[in-house]
């Protein structure tokens, strides 16, 4: 029996719920399997605990996440818990993406069975993309460092040679693992910047360029990320691969989520060398917190794409499955505002359901 040390991270809002809902699944998914288990190690970190202590995670939560397996985390930040500098407090987006130089993003955009898209006429066969953000620079390098004066602050877009080769890499690897688009199954990775503005993302385009020479089986294409947020909208079917800079693909994965069932349904993992952090792309919902009604597939997603980088690859795909299943079966559905109309809890039992009966 193989054994993973995770730090759970629930985070502030609606995280403890539906970081315990993943948890609960990720139990019913090991016992199913039979041959691994998940040793959990619960840790403090975000905006309640910023204002409890006046940091956003301690060193001790730290090195335990620096010795994990991976890490579980839940979605961090109150609106009301701010920085000194007016932004928002606890976010760990700098201790943990910058901390365990966690470069890769990676955000699947997926429309599932029988749920509803804000795009008129799609349905699940025409939305399954996966973009990849480049997740420890751009315009957030600037994150805490933006220069203040009396007349205004200049924030920084940083975009550095290895930084891009290694994350434009990282995409054209993942799309050789990947089907290819759903029209045609064309494997491609589409470069999304504003070369036609910014020097930055001249030097990115370059890059993709470059280390696209080595992934000749892999079709390339380019976007303005304006033109880009346009078709996300209107083709959102063309899309394989997207690759893009931190600040774009933060923007881009919300409304490619919006398409897709709302952001309840969009898993982010934050890949590094050594190290994983896995999560939801939503925030902490601090006005749905304890009502029961978050969507929790989201968190189970990530927990699904925690189980891939354990290279539990078959326990992975059978929760998908389980996912698939119960909204095909209609025992999940999900209402308007995204919310699962028969409540948080019943997700899970409905998941858990699907899973003991696969
Ligand atoms: C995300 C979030 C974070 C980000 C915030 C909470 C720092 O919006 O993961 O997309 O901007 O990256
Ligand atoms: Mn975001």
């Amino acid at each position: 029996m193989k054994t993973y040390h995770i730090v759970v991270l629930k985070g502030d809002g609606i995280g403890p719920e539906i970081i315990d809902a993943t948890l609960q699944v990720l139990q019913a998914v090991a016992k199913r399997a039979g041959t691994f288990q998940l040793d959990c190690h619960f840790h403090s970190a975000g905006a309640a605990y910023y204002r409890q202590t006046g940091v956003n995670m301690s060193s001790e939560t730290f090195a335990a996440c620096q010795a994990a397996d991976a890490i579980l985390k839940g979605p961090m930040g109150l609106p009301e818990v701010r920085n000194p500098d007016g932004t928002e407090a606890g976010l760990l987006g700098g201790v943990l993406r910058g901390g365990l130089d966690l470069y890769a993003n990676v955000r699947p955009v997926r429309l599932f069975p029988e749920v509803s898209s804000a795009l008129a006429g799609k349905t699940a066969s025409d939305i399954n993309y996966v973009i990849v953000r480049e997740n420890t620079e751009g315009a957030y390098f600037s994150r805490g460092q933006g220069e203040v004066t009396p007349e205004g602050v200049r924030d920084m877009i940083v975009i550095t040679r290895a930084g891009t080769e290694r994350i434009v890499r990282f995409a054209f690897e993942l799309a050789r693992q990947r089907q290819g688009a759903l029209p045609n199954g064309h494997t491609h990775v589409t470069c999304v910047d504003k070369s036609n503005v910014l020097r930055s993302f001249v030097l990115f385009r370059q890059i993709f360029e470059e280390i696209g020479e080595a992934y000749s089986d892999v079709e390339k294409d380019y976007l303005y990320a304006d033109a880009a947020a346009q078709a996300l909208v209107l083709w959102p079917e063309r899309f394989d691969v997207i690759v893009c800079e931190n600040f774009l693909g933060d923007i881009l994965s919300d409304l490619g989520a919006a398409t897709a069932g709302g952001l309840g349904f969009c898993p982010g993992a934050n890949l590094g060398a050594q190290h994983a952090v896995f999560e939801t792309t939503h925030g902490s919902a601090p006005s749905l917190a304890g009502t029961d009604k978050a969507n929790p597939l989201a968190a189970i997603l990530a927990g699904a794409m925690m189980l891939e980088r354990l290279e539990e690859g078959e326990s992975a795909q059978r929760m998908i499955t389980a996912i698939e299943e119960t909204l095909r079966k209609k025992r999940v559905q999900i209402d308007s505002d995204g919310c699962p109309i028969a409540g948080t809890k019943s997700v899970t039992a409905a998941v858990i359901r699907q899973i003991e009966e696969s």
